[in-house]
Formats: structure tokens, sequence, C-alpha cells
């Protein structure tokens, strides 16, 4: 998958890039991440990206001109099917199931304004669509434009290595994730709670998703009546009738 991001502060994304899981998945190919500076876009003799707002007001707006450039500049593979999406707190909000939807894309152009936002008549000729990560504002697009790569690499990574890991996961499932355990078993007089040490792997899973429904019930009751609603094994419902 090819994440194209259009930005004005490329050097961002540059530990982005390396560290972690996105960096393996780079290195490996299963991922690229291509960095575009819009200002070298602008044909300002200052290399300005930026103007006043017409009818007032604070901060800058974005202009047209650049941002046209520079996603102008992108070539798409033939036959991939891209997207261009713009961050922006006015999007609709990412979720899991959006987050699925963007990796069926083969090539996704991510723009990340600054100052107040960009002139909407970019918007409106150019991005497919608006996307938020949350009832927040940020100063800029990067870090949304950062959580959507990372969370859409995990998923096309996960897939690729054929591994049941994100499948497992929560909001996978619906439900928010059971709580985690390593070494040692006694911190401090707290102890790891003893199903987990016993190697029986069907009571473990068991009270993994008891504790994961009782986390959800408690912190995310939308989430968790949607769950219960669902169809299930007879098992599964039996441990929902311990939670109810
Ligand atoms: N840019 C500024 N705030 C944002 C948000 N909440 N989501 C995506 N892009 C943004």
């Amino acid at each position: 998958m090819i994440f194209h991001i259009m930005t004005l502060f490329p050097e961002q994304f540059e530990a982005f890039k390396q560290t972690s899981i996105i960096g393996r998945a780079a290195q490996s190919d299963l991922i690229k991440l291509n960095t575009i500076q819009i200002r070298d876009f602008s044909l300002d003799k200052h290399k300005k990206v930026d103007d006043a707002p017409f009818g007032g007001g604070a901060g800058m707006v974005m202009t047209v001109q650049p941002l046209k450039d520079a996603l102008r500049s992108i070539v798409v593979e033939e036959n991939h099917l891209k997207r261009v999406i713009y961050l922006s707190p006015r999007g609709e909000t990412l979720t899991h199931d959006k987050v699925i939807e963007l990796s069926t894309y083969d090539e996704l152009i991510l723009v990340c304004g600054h100052y107040e936002g960009v002139d909407q008549r970019f918007i409106d000729s150019y991005v497919d669509e608006e996307l938020s990560i949350g009832d927040y504002v940020l100063t800029g697009g990067e870090l949304a434009a950062m959580v959507v790569v990372d969370s859409v690499s995990r998923l096309v990574s996960e897939v690729l290595k054929n591994s049941d890991s994100s499948e497992e996961e929560s909001f996978a499932m619906g439900l928010l994730e059971y709580p985690h355990y390593t070494r040692p078993t006694d911190y401090e007089g707290k102890l790891v709670p003893e199903v987990l040490l016993s190697g029986n792997h069907a009571k473990i899973n068991d009270w993994r998703l008891e504790q994961a429904l009782r986390i959800t019930k408690e912190r995310r009751p939308d989430l968790y009546e949607t769950y219960i609603k669902g169809d299930h094994s007879k098992k599964v419902r039996e441990i929902i009738k311990k939670v109810l």
C-alpha cells in the first residue's frame, strides 16, 4: 500500500517512517511512505503557500495553486485504486470500520492542512473525502495523517502476514481489550490472575472474554449493547450472562 503525504512539514514524518512496526513494514515494502513538500510547488517568488482569508478573520488560508500542483505531481500506478483525503476536524470521524475501508485502496493521498485550513475550492475540486481523528482541533493535519497511516498499515501488515492478532483485538470484535500481564507474577504484592498461569487455554480465553465484556460494559456501554445483541455461540452467551 502506498501513502502519499502532502505536507508543509515532511520532517515530522522522518522518525515515524523509520521506527518500529511502520519502519519494518516500509523496509519490507509492505507499505511505502512518500512525503511531498507542498511549498516546493509554490509558483510565488517567495514560495508563499498561504494568504489572508477573504471576509477577514484570524489566521491564514492555504492557497489552491501549490496544493493542486503538489497533488498533480503524484504519480499513481496504473490500475491502482486511489483516494484523496483531507485531514480536518470537519471530516467523518475515523473508526475501525473506516480503517478497514481505507485498507482496501492501493494508494492513499493524505493532504495535511495548516494554519486556518485550505481554500474550499481545493477541497471541492480535488478531495474525495475529509477525515477527522476526533472531536478536538490539532495545529495541523500531520499527526492525523500519521494516525491514518499507522492504523491502516497495521491492518495491511497483519493481513499479509496472515496473522489473527488484529482480528482478535478489541475493536475488531466490537469490545475493548482484556487486561494483559507479564513477568513478574508478583509485583509488589500485586499478583497476576491465577487462571493466566494455569496453562488451560480454553479457560484463559473464557476469562479474557469475560474481562473484555466487563471493561466494555463499564467504559463503553454503547459498544457493549451492540455486542450482546449480536449472534454468538452458546459458550459466548454463557459468558455474557455472567456479566449481565
Ligand atoms: N486537523 C486539525 N484537527 C484535526 C482533527 N481532529 N482530525 C484530523 N485533522 C485535523
